[in-house]
């Protein structure tokens, strides 16, 4: 698909899951900036997402939907449809991080263990699956993961978190290749820690443990949301149609794979 507009997604239609804030809301602000008409959703109302686009000059809708049930992806996807006609991107960024908190695995339940999987892993295939139908009728799409360094170095205290984020990487190989042939590109960004709200205030990233993430990056400082979504844009966009089942690290340099 050839685009000639000025803007990198100008006519694209993304749905941002996870998005009422975090690196979601920023996302789904730059994927707008860039063009695209944004379908914001979150499990809490993402109003302020779309409001802060709408007064931008952009476009955007909120859907309140849960990633791990499978009507309500349906439902996000025919929302979206009905809102602007298609779907281009998907970009599956909600799930269970800065609610959690660092435990060893003998105090990790099996519960807890569940529900870190149904919203980090099941969610994704879920919304993945939902958006096909549309995707494979235009013969083209962009389903962008998001996994996190913890899902390639490994994590102490995180062995749920860490699980479901090297499950993605393996999800997004297997997705491209056989999504590849309708002409969808799946991809994978694993950001490092990144400074959320709700990151900033965590009782477990403070002191040393930040000071030391920061320490090991080869540019060794904080990374902000907008460190992320550069790359984000460049897996939404036709610069990357030859690119497909790739997790790109973005993370200042420190897992370097
Ligand atoms: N911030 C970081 O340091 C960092 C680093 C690496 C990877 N990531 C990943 O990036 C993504 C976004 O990170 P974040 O820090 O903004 O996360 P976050 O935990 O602050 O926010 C995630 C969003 O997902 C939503 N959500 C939770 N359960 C949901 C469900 N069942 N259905 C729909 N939405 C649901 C939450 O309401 C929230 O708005 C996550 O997938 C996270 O694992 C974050």
């Amino acid at each position: 698909m050839t685009n000639t507009s000025s803007k990198q997604l100008d006519g694209r239609v993304a749905i941002i899951t996870g998005a009422a804030g975090g690196l979601g809301a920023i996302f789904a602000g730059v994927l707008a900036r860039e063009g695209a008409a944004v379908v914001v959703s979150d499990i809490i109302p993402c109003d302020g997402t779309v409001e802060t686009i709408v007064q931008a000059g952009g476009q955007a809708i909120c859907v309140t939907a849960d990633v791990s049930t499978e009507a309500d992806m349906t439902a996000l996807a025919r929302a979206a449809e009905e809102a602007f006609g298609g779907i281009d991107i998907l970009i599956n960024n909600a799930g269970l991080f800065a609610n959690l908190r660092m435990m060893g695995m003998e105090e990790i339940s099996p519960d807890l263990w569940d529900k870190v999987m149904a919203v980090n892993v099941k969610g994704p295939y879920l919304a993945t699956r939902a958006v096909l139908p549309a995707m494979r009728r235009a013969g083209y799409g962009k389903v962008i993961h998001l996994s996190s360094g913890m899902g390639i170095k490994g994590a102490v205290d995180y062995l749920h978190y860490a699980t479901s984020k090297s499950a993605i990487i393996g999800m997004t190989r297997s997705m491209a290749r056989e999504l590849g042939p309708s002409g969808i590109r799946v991809n994978c960004v694993a950001p490092g820690l990144t400074d959320t709200d709700a990151i900033r205030n965590h009782g477990d990233w403070q002191g040393d443990r930040r000071a030391n993430n920061i320490a090991g990056r080869a540019i060794s400082r904080a990374a902000m949301p907008e460190d992320i979504a550069g790359t984000v844009v460049y897996l939404a966009s036709t610069a990357s149609d030859f690119v497909t089942g790739q997790t790109v690290v973005v993370d200042g340099g420190s897992a370097m794979v």
